[in-house]
């Protein structure tokens, strides 16, 4: 359980998905109060109760997503790609000064994965630019961490979580976060034009744990010593 310095409230954007609840149930079991956020207020409250019970704990709840981004000081964003820049403009008033987590990939599936080309670069940048003027903090984690294996509360996740963004502190508050989650390791991938090749990785590895029937993540070798 993290010391009060370091417990966060946390929201979950489209936290209703399994990516979303994954990361919740995470989250909540490192101590953090955490807030699934759905377009539908009553989807939301639905699914944080459900995951509060299912977990046996208080400090899950939910709600619409706007409530749940202004109630977080790190709000995670895990909605498809299609729904990432609208999604990100709609919530834009309520995101200044925070932390927001961009895990969203750019991807679609047609025979496989296949990566969706973004402008910007990657997703976390395109999130960067909508929330250039929001004194929000964008950082870009969590995009290798598959939903099964965060689902399974008992299950250690043996992955290194890569973690791009411009602001070394919210970086860095986002590399320890994701060390609290069993099993895995924050490492700093550097700054947000990096956010590409992690993003990428994904696409990869779902192709991989389709073909050998696991959920795999990535791990750097050669990082023991940290
Ligand atoms: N699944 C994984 O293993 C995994 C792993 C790493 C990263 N990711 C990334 O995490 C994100 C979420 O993945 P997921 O599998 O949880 O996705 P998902 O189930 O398809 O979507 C998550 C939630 O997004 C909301 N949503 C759907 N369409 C929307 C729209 N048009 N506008 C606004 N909100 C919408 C829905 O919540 P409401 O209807 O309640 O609003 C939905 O429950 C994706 O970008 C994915 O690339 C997924």
């Amino acid at each position: 359980m993290p010391d009060t310095a370091s417990s966060h409230v946390i929201a979950l954007i489209g936290g209703t998905g399994p990516e979303g609840r994954g990361l919740a149930t995470r989250f909540a079991l490192a101590g953090h109060r955490v807030i699934i956020g759905s377009r539908d207020a009553e989807r939301g409250v639905a699914a944080g109760a459900e995951l509060a019970a299912a977990l046996g704990r208080t400090n899950v709840e939910g709600g619409g997503n706007d409530v749940a981004a202004q109630q977080a000081d790190i709000v995670v964003v895990v909605v498809p790609y299609a729904a990432h820049r609208a999604t990100l403009e709609g919530l834009r008033e309520h995101l200044a000064g925070k932390i927001v987590v961009d895990a969203v990939v750019p991807m679609i599936f047609d025979r496989g994965p296949r990566p969706v080309t973004v402008e910007a670069g990657s997703a976390t940048e395109e999130a960067a630019e909508i929330l250039k003027d929001s004194g929000a903090k964008v950082v870009g984690a969590f995009h290798n961490l598959s939903a099964e294996v965060l689902l399974e509360p008992e299950a250690p996740v043996d992955a290194d979580v890569l973690v791009t963004g411009a602001d070394a502190e919210a970086k860095q508050t986002v590399i320890a976060l994701a060390g609290e989650i069993a099993g895995v390791r924050g490492v700093d991938a550097g700054p947000l034009r990096f956010s590409h090749f992690v993003e990428s990785i994904t696409i990869l590895l779902v192709g991989i744990n389709g073909r050998y029937k696991i959920h795999g993540g990535v791990r750097i070798a050669g990082m023991d010593a940290h």
